[in-house]
């Protein structure tokens, strides 16, 4: 593990704007930095930097964060990623906190594969670029399929000489262990004698999310029947193939943008298609999908185009599996090149706007191409139809949202000729024989039919209590540690006994007042993720004596620095809580601060709405109870009403 004291070192180090302006193009603008949002198209910037608090926020996409959020939202990098990537760029050196000696082994092991990887790409790159026959066979030979000089580069396209050692004999000259030559598969070990794998072969580097070298996809180029026309890395430490998509690194930014991915078969359609200009590609690599690879692509987007061959018999055999990607909650489409192409031909045969133009139009809605291609087969054969139904609403009950699935039994019903009822009858059947066999669901929401409610007045008055909860945070966090002069109102009667409570001046800091106040009525936060932020800058304030907004900025817990990272946006657009808007009229007070008055707007209104509660409370129970007692409740609402008028006067508004 990355110790703390890297992480912090590596957090006062690094500037945003400098990381951000890597990516980015940034202006200056006041006290902030302005460029065109990196998560989506747009024409006039709305992404912002400051410099000053360290945050980032993009109002087209509403992302925001610190500087990791950022490497996180845009690299797609893990949180150690991120740091790694940091400390590298400003020079810091990792501290790893003390390991088991296991663990330790197993890392060491694992980035020694990376290492050795990486050398075996550089290597092979190399040859490729620079050794006669390097150039004379394997540059040829991409040369001969097309591929311009750029793409080559980009993907790192390499070639390893066809002898039987020429890489294993380098790489040991050059110190790298046979162990770890073993272990990634670069080298065979047979005995005393080893061999290169992929001998004579042009490599396809397979890159990780982040773009480290996990494996090698080499081709043969040899039309030889005989001779497998891939040989790929073996399982190890780095690689696993379940967990792989090809493309993945280079298209990630572009499946974000295009909020859509291409999914094909091989490393080739991915090139092809990337020379054409569509970037949004990733390759299964000739096997059925995993729900690891479909959740790889669900990080960046929900949204899959399945492209097939031309060929039925793949087609076919090719559906089966898509069933798994609804079931991961995502949506399919499907499209077909004309017969006997696939991408990588296709992209070839056709200029890149014509191929662009073909994606663009001619994908279909999954279900629908599939109840029309198999209705083909069933036409005019009951037991098949009967089947084919079965099998599409089997499809259909993959999909999680319930609209959605609705529309599909309309749409579907009136594809096979039959009546919907017949389809969300066997939708009805699949879902009991589920719920019996719940715990082996793969599916965990699986949500059942249920229609949506308009909200109800309870579900408005959470709204209005978390939007009290959000602006009571957002005083703490922007002027927590300000002192400031509270009028307070202690408890006092006049001489005929009337309730007339005296005003008290108290010096506190917002925090402090904010803090004592709710305390006195024991108000507790509604709102789960403004309750945490709550409780978090109390720690903070028994901490430090203040409220440190940085460590809520870099909070390990996401949600957390993302809410506070938003809050203290919102207030560099100036788009300040609107409370007009919400109806809350607020007499002005000219004599008191700004800061003052949103304070005790806050807290005066959260106490009104307890007062509200606790008379509905009593009201339920005074019409439930009719058999004595209830003068009792009388009074004590007849009181409530008093402090509700009084609070109601105190905010200036009509009860
Ligand atoms: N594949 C494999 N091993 C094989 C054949 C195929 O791993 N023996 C995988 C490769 O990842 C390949 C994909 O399946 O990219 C698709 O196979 P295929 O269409 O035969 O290869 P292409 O990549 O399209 O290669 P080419 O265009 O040169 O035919
Ligand atoms: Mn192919």
């Amino acid at each position: 593990m990355i110790s703390k004291h890297t992480i912090d070192l590596v957090f006062e180090t690094a500037r945003v704007e400098e990381v951000i302006g890597e990516f980015v193009q940034l202006k200056k603008s006041g006290s902030n930095f302005k460029g065109l949002s990196p998560f989506s198209d747009e024409r006039t910037p709305s992404f912002m930097v400051s410099p000053a608090k360290q945050i980032w926020k993009d109002f087209s996409s509403g992302k925001g964060g610190n500087v990791l959020s950022f490497l996180m939202e845009h690299e797609h990098f893990s949180y150690p990623e991120a740091i790694r990537f940091l400390a590298k760029k400003y020079n810091i050196e990792i501290e790893e906190t003390v390991e088991s000696p296991e663990q330790q082994l197993q890392n060491n092991e694992r980035e020694s594969l990376f290492v050795v990887s990486e050398y075996a790409n550089l290597y092979f790159q190399d040859i490729l670029f620079n050794h006669p026959k390097g150039k004379a066979i394997g540059l040829s030979y991409f040369q001969e399929r097309g591929y311009r000089e750029d793409i080559i580069k980009k993907f790192q396209l390499g070639y390893c000489l066809d002898e039987w050692d020429a890489f294993t004999k380098d790489a040991l000259s050059k110190g790298y262990e046979l162990d770890y030559l073993d272990k990634t598969g670069l080298t065979i070990v047979k005995e005393d004698k080893q061999f290169d794998r992929f001998k004579g072969r042009v490599l396809f580097p397979i890159h990780s999310m982040s773009g480290r070298v996990l494996g090698f996809g080499g081709r043969t180029l040899s039309a030889d029947k005989n001779i497998a026309k891939y040989v790929n890395s073996p399982e190890s430490e780095i690689y696993h193939k379940s967990q792989i998509l090809y493309g993945i690194f280079h298209a990630k930014k572009e499946i974000v943008k295009e909020d859509n991915c291409y999914l094909v078969e091989g490393y080739t359609d991915v090139i092809s298609l990337h020379q054409a200009g569509i970037e949004n590609v990733v390759a299964s690599s000739g096997t059925a999908l995993t729900p690891e690879q479909i959740r790889l692509i669900r990080r960046l987007t929900n949204n899959i185009t399945v492209l097939f061959d031309g060929d039925s018999a793949g087609i076919k055999a090719a559906i089966r599996g898509v069933d798994l990607i609804l079931e991961e909650g995502m949506n399919v489409r499907v499209l077909t090149f004309p017969d006997g192409d696939d991408p990588d031909s296709f992209s070839k045969k056709v200029s890149s706007e014509e191929l662009k133009d073909y994606l663009q139009n001619n994908s279909k809605d999954f279900i629908n191409y599939k109840v029309s291609l198999l209705l083909e087969d069933a036409k005019n054969d009951p037991v098949k139809k009967a089947a084919l139904i079965r099998d599409i609403v089997n499809s259909i009950a993959k999909i999680s949202d319930n609209i959605q699935r609705e529309i599909y039994v309309q749409e579907c019903a009136q594809l096979m000729h039959i009546s919907e009822e017949v389809l969300f009858n066997e939708l009805a059947q699949l879902h009991k024989k589920e719920l019996k066999e719940l715990h082996g669901a793969s599916f965990p929401e699986k949500k059942s039919f249920k229609v949506l409610k308009a909200p109800s007045a309870e579900e408005t008055q959470e709204t209005f209590l978390q939007f009290l909860e959000r602006e009571i945070i957002k005083l703490l966090l922007l002027h927590g540690n300000s002192k400031l002069d509270f009028i307070d109102w202690e408890d006092a009667h006049d001489e005929r006994g009337r309730y007339q409570p005296k005003e008290v001046i108290h010096n506190n800091s917002v925090f402090e007042e904010i803090y004592l106040q709710l305390q006195a009525d024991e108000i507790e936060f509604t709102h789960e993720l403004f309750r945490s932020i709550y409780y978090e800058i109390i720690n903070l304030f028994q901490q430090n004596g203040k409220i440190v907004s940085d460590a809520l900025v870099n909070h390990a817990q996401f949600d957390i620095s993302k809410e506070v990272t938003n809050i203290l946006m919102e207030d560099e657009k100036h788009v300040i809580g609107n409370w007009a808007k919400r109806d809350i009229l607020i007499k002005p007070k000219d004599d008191q601060n700004e800061v003052v008055k949103s304070v005790t707007d806050c807290i005066l209104n959260l106490r009104r709405n307890l007062v509200n509660q606790k008379i509905s409370e009593l009201k339920n129970q005074f019409s439930e109870n009719t058999n004595g007692n209830n003068n009792e409740s009388l009074d004590l609402i007849m009181k409530y009403k008093g402090l509700e008028m009084l609070l109601s006067d105190k905010l200036g508004r009509e009860v």
